[in-house]
């Protein structure tokens, strides 16, 4: 049996970021008392959320939770300005984890409404990143697009500008987009997915073709591996999402001789390599 790791596993650059940021914070305000907090989860893996809520950090659904004078470290997918002013007014040490690849997003969203754009944001509603760009564009003046029902909203708008959410596929903006000029008279469309996602997608596709079997691996509320296990599952239909070695079932590894794993962008590196070791005992 062969076992082939994509080389684009394991953290990426700006999970990396957050995670020595909030270590930092964590070494820092041992010895003064003050606790650190961060609104969510400070990355989507459940096994790194609970190793940091061991070593200190402290999740929470509702800034009002927090006590005046701590300190909040906000994670890698940025956060709305509006609840930032608030943290300032309550004299909480702000520490800015935000990817520079969703602050390009943020900035690029803000910069076509001054443009004179209605301002189309591709990407999963809910998600904290697409909150956060969302939110640097006046509520009448922007609309998240998640799928084709949601291009109504764009309805009779002159001018549209996109951006996307770091972690979108590009199948996903090119059948989105496709369709607006339909309606609209000028369109301007801005890349904003990240590098690393592009490559990991490339990587997994690639995998997916030349494999028996995918093991995609990360958190099941991380978006970034959510896509990259619908790409391996468009070749590959022997693909399955899993969080961690605990999850592999003997019965899918029969007949297959090549085996590709891939971790997503919030994945730590060992739990790849104990997902291999696990299959390679069984
Ligand atoms: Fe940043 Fe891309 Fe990672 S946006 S957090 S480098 S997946």
């Amino acid at each position: 049996m062969k076992i082939e790791l994509s080389k684009y596993s394991g953290y990426c650059f700006g999970v990396k970021r957050a995670l020595n940021l909030a270590g930092e914070a964590l070494a820092r305000h041992h010895s003064d008392g003050k606790k650190v907090f961060t609104l969510g989860s400070i990355i989507h893996n459940p096994g790194v959320e609970k190793e940091l809520s061991k070593q200190g950090l402290i999740s929470i659904d509702d800034i009002g939770d927090m006590e005046d004078g701590s300190v909040f470290v906000i994670r890698s997918h940025g956060m709305s300005p509006a609840l930032i002013d608030v943290l300032k007014k309550r004299n909480i040490d702000i520490i800015d984890a935000t990817c520079p690849f969703v602050k390009k997003a943020q900035s690029k969203a803000s910069e076509l409404e001054e443009m004179g754009f209605f301002v189309a944001v591709i990407g999963n509603k809910e998600h904290p990143e697409v909150c956060g760009i969302r939110e640097q564009v006046s509520h009448d003046k922007v609309a998240v697009i998640e799928n084709e029902e949601d291009l109504e909203l764009l309805n009779k708008k002159e001018k549209i500008g996109v951006v996307v959410q770091t972690t979108q596929t590009i199948g996903q903006l090119k059948k989105l987009t496709g369709k607006l000029l339909d309606n609209s008279r000028e369109v301007y469309i801005i890349n904003t997915i990240c590098d690393t996602t592009k490559n990991r997608q490339n990587s997994v596709r690639d995998l997916s073709k030349r494999t028996d079997l995918m093991l995609i691996v990360g958190g099941k509320n991380s978006a970034n591996t959510t896509n990259l296990a619908n790409i391996s599952r468009e070749n590959n239909l022997r693909t399955y999402h899993i969080e961690n070695s605990r999850d592999i079932e003997s019965a899918w590894l029969e007949n297959a001789k090549t085996i590709g794993i891939c971790g997503g962008a919030s994945t730590p590196e060992k739990d790849i390599l104990e997902i291999k070791k696990k299959i390679e005992d069984i």
